[in-house]
């Protein structure tokens, strides 16, 4: 049976060409990029051209990159560290209802120790309101954290706007871009932000590496301590082979983002439009058109996302229910309740992700087998039979 993949949001298989530029600094290049002789400046080198590279796509200073070790470690360490460079400025955060748990769980560990954390709603779509941005900074306000699109719903957010807002108060802008970096153009100076996360996995590249774009004159403690590495931004030696891995997957992503992302589009609108007019009852979850090019959310009434899931998965087809994250919780998606769906609808939906080797086949064979899914789990659904009554 062929295998169709539509978890990219999950992560993204590593290009033959991300494995190949990486092999060589497993073995013939090893040295510690922090030592003085010949194996070590060649290690530091590859790490340098990445810096450049990715420094480039963003449009910031190399300087500006500091390397770690996921986005999850980005987004603790701008938490945990803005908190800890102002604390004499303020003690408030502002942020969205719908981030990821990398950013709302560093919070809440904050919350405990008397942090004030704001956690705005989102409409319909998943789209923060600027104004809500405004009318809840304070005087005590040191950040304003808001991701740059959603990993669950694909909304993307207004965060040129919200970056406005939060200089215009003199609060510092951050945002997670673990889902658009690679598959949508930024330039950080436009979107004016001060820091950025990312992480390499998402784009083609190895796990466990991420990034954090660090404006120049933004002062933000480290979460590691150790030795210099990264400018004493982040201590411990670099993942030398991930991170030039991660600045090959940038140069791809760079050479084809605009075709990439208006084929993925293309593809995601006719797999919605399919599944929306085949499958009665179901309902797009997200904002229409500003979305992640590979996106497609969908709720599906009366029956179950994990059962849909499995009988997918058994026809080859792997998906997502929430976000990888949340699939093994029994709760509901904090941001499928924050878009103000019923704990039922929430619970039915699935979210497929597109990515550089979805065929418009694998498309029309998800609209082929996903309606006799359908069909079959609601014929056995009591919430189904409730409903007929
Ligand atoms: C929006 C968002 N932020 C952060 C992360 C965490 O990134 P990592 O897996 O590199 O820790 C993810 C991963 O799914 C994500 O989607």
């Amino acid at each position: 049976m062929k295998q169709i993949y539509l978890d990219h949001a999950a992560t993204t298989p590593m290009a033959q060409e991300v494995l190949e530029a990486m092999l060589p600094y497993f073995t013939e290049r090893y040295g510690n990029p922090s030592s003085l002789h010949a194996f070590g400046q060649d290690a530091k080198e590859g790490i340098e051209q990445a810096r450049q590279t990715i420094a480039e796509f963003i449009h910031a200073n190399p300087d500006e990159i500091v390397f770690t070790g996921s986005g999850t470690e980005s987004d603790n360490t701008v938490i945990k560290g803005v908190v800890h460079t102002l604390r004499a400025k303020g003690n408030h955060i502002v942020t969205s209802g719908i981030e990821h748990h990398a950013i709302h769980e560093p919070l809440h560990f904050l919350e405990q120790q008397g942090y004030q954390v704001t956690y705005l709603p989102v409409d319909a779509t998943g789209l923060v309101d600027p104004d809500e941005v405004k009318r809840a900074i304070t005087g005590k306000t040191i950040l304003v954290s808001v991701m740059h699109a959603n990993n669950e719903i694909g909304t993307i957010e207004p965060i040129a706007e919200i970056g406005r807002i939060a200089h215009e108060a003199g609060v510092l802008f951050h945002t997670d871009a673990v889902q658009t970096f690679g598959h949508v153009p930024i330039d950080v100076d436009v979107l004016g932000i001060d820091l950025l996360s990312a992480s390499a996995h998402k784009l083609y590249g190895p796990k466990g590496v991420g990034l954090l774009y660090i404006r120049k004159g933004t002062r933000i403690a480290p979460l590691l301590h150790g030795g210099d590495q990264e400018k004493r931004r982040r201590a411990s030696t670099q993942n030398v082979p991930g991170i030039v891995g991660f600045g090959k997957a940038v140069e791809l992503a760079g050479a084809e983002i605009g075709t990439e992302a208006a084929r993925q589009t293309v593809l995601r609108d006719a797999l919605i439009e399919g599944l929306l007019g085949s499958i009665p009852d179901s309902r797009l979850n997200g904002h229409p058109r500003q979305r992640l090019p590979n996106n497609a959310n969908v709720s599906i009434a009366f029956i179950e996302g994990e059962a849909m899931l499995l009988n997918l998965d058994m026809e080859g087809i792997a998906v997502s229910t929430g976000s990888a994250c949340t699939s093994s919780s029994l709760e509901p998606s904090h941001v499928l309740t924050a878009i103000g769906l019923s704990h039922e609808l929430a619970h039915g939906s699935l979210r497929f992700t597109l990515g550089r080797a979805t065929t418009q086949e694998e498309i029309e064979q998800v609209m082929r087998v996903l309606p006799g899914i359908v069909k079959k789990l609601r014929a056995m659904s009591p919430l189904s039979k409730k409903a007929a009554q």
